[in-house]
């Protein structure tokens, strides 16, 4: 086995994303810690890393929508020295109408998407900044941007992780500490099938393979990019995107006399 360049924790490892990440960061030299909770597929994923890519590959599983499956993750994080790369990937859909909503579902949405990736980004940050080391990815989406029927519940929690992520960031500006917010758009995988969905919801043209996300998103760490659009053309695009919402920011709060129109 060669020498490791620092361990990484990817959760949701067992399938789609999280299988790439953990992948590309093997063959980049990572050792890995796998989290989710199908223990058949994680042993497998960690056996055939182990050889293929010689790296130490340890499973931990565990259920993100329990306070003692976090816990038990943010525990590696807060007390290991040798971690220096999580992965906040493991997510759910729960797609639908709100009428037609399983409230458990979107429970466990909230547990996982925000609690858990919330607890497990401050134990990892705050490790990192005593270290003043370490990169911290949280898999976001494009409909963070985009309030929408059928996803209310995903598409809030999504907004979250990418309010929530570059505030962090901006907290580690002047640190060796970087923190990568990704918005992928339909990513092949089973996410929506897992969400209940059974027939495309976008043409094909749209989605990337997990393997291309990630390439993207270890790529974008390389250029540097703390928010990162896959399928942006130019980035100058998401400059001016910022621009015209700090103009709009600026502008509901200039004063605290309410609005004419509400007289
Ligand atoms: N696919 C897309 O089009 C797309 C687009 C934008 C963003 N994303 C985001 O990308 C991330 C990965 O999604 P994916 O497409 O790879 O979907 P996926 O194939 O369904 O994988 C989801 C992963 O999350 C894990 N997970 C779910 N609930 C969990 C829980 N309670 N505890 C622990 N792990 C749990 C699953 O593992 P277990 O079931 O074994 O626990 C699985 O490994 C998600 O955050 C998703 O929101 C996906």
């Amino acid at each position: 086995m060669s020498d490791s360049i620092g361990t990484a924790v990817v959760t949701g490892a067992s399938s789609g994303i999280g299988v790439a990440y953990a992948e590309q960061l093997a063959r980049r030299g990572h050792d890995l810690v796998l989290v989710a909770r199908r223990k058949d597929r994680l042993d497998a994923l960690a056996a055939r890393l182990s050889k293929v890519a010689s790296r130490k590959v340890e499973v931990l599983v565990t259920d993100l929508a329990k306070p003692e499956g976090i816990r038990s993750v943010e525990t590696l994080l807060s007390e290991r020295d040798d971690i220096d790369l999580l992965v906040n990937n493991a997510g759910l859909g729960a797609l639908g109408p709100a009428a037609a909503a399983n409230a458990d579902a979107v429970e466990s949405l909230v547990l996982v998407n925000v609690l858990a990736l919330t607890r497990l980004s401050l134990a990892a940050v705050r490790n990192f900044q005593k270290r003043n080391r370490g990169t911290l990815i949280n898999i976001a989406s494009v409909i963070a941007l985009g309030p929408a029927p059928g996803a209310a519940a995903y598409s809030g929690s999504k907004a979250y992780v990418l309010n929530f992520s570059r505030s962090l960031e901006m907290e580690c500006a002047n640190t060796a500490v970087s923190v990568q917010t990704i918005l992928p758009g339909p990513v092949h995988s089973e996410f929506f099938e897992q969400s209940g969905v059974t027939k495309p919801m976008f043409p094909e043209h749209l989605y990337m393979t997990a393997d291309q996300l990630v390439a993207t998103s270890l790529k974008g760490l390389e250029l540097k990019e703390s928010v990162c659009f896959p399928t942006l053309p130019e980035l100058d695009q998401w400059g001016e995107y910022e621009s015209a919402r700090k103009k709009f920011a600026k502008s509901i709060v200039t004063t605290g006399i309410p609005a004419q129109r509400y007289a």
